[in-house]
């Protein structure tokens, strides 16, 4: 029987940095948005893969708001964290922010993502249950919820 004990949700938190350099911009000169999410989709893979245990892919990015621009030489923070696990889903928030030269941050971007365990056979597999140890995670894994919710429905909607 395979072990699923609950984690807690800082066992798998992660930031990550990146410096916005020439080839990360677009022709504006401002930061390519899809060089911004492969990173948020690489830090959320990596989040979700420390919870499960396991090989993960990314079944849907969403409420992926790009609130402002950066530039280059910007250091580009990002945050992520789960905000709520499924049988086999888990979905992580990843807050992303500009980090100026006296280390004050600002947030230029907030997306959610969800991720799926995988087995050896590349199928969905069980992930540990979360445990929740705020009222702000509660609050979070509600908003999820109806989230995760209506991502099924668009899913029904879909095919
Ligand atoms: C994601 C994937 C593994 C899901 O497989 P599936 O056969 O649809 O699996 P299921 O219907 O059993 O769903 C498994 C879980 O994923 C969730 N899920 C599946 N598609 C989802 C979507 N689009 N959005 C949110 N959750 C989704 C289900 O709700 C379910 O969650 P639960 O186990 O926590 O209840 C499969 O669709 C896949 O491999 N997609 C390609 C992923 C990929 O290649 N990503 C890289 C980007 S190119």
């Amino acid at each position: 029987m395979e072990n699923l004990q609950p984690k807690k949700i800082e066992d798998s938190a992660a930031e990550t940095i990146q410096l916005v350099l020439a080839e990360h911009l677009n022709g504006y000169d401002r930061l390519f948005g899809g060089q911004l999410v492969a990173w948020i989709d690489i830090l959320a893979g990596v989040v979700a893969r420390r919870h499960a245990g396991k090989n993960v892919t990314t079944a849907c990015i969403d409420n992926l708001r790009f609130r402002k621009a950066a530039h280059a030489n910007d250091i580009v923070v990002m945050r992520g964290r789960l905000t709520h696990v499924g049988r086999t889903s888990m979905e992580v928030r990843v807050d992303t922010y500009i980090e100026d030269i006296t280390g004050l941050r600002e947030q230029i971007n907030t997306a959610y993502l969800v991720l799926v365990a995988l087995d050896e056979n590349e199928q969905p597999s069980p992930v540990p249950p979360l445990i929740l140890e705020t009222e702000e995670d509660k609050i979070a894994w509600e908003a999820a919820e109806r989230r995760q919710e209506l991502r099924r429905q668009r899913r029904i909607e879909q095919f």
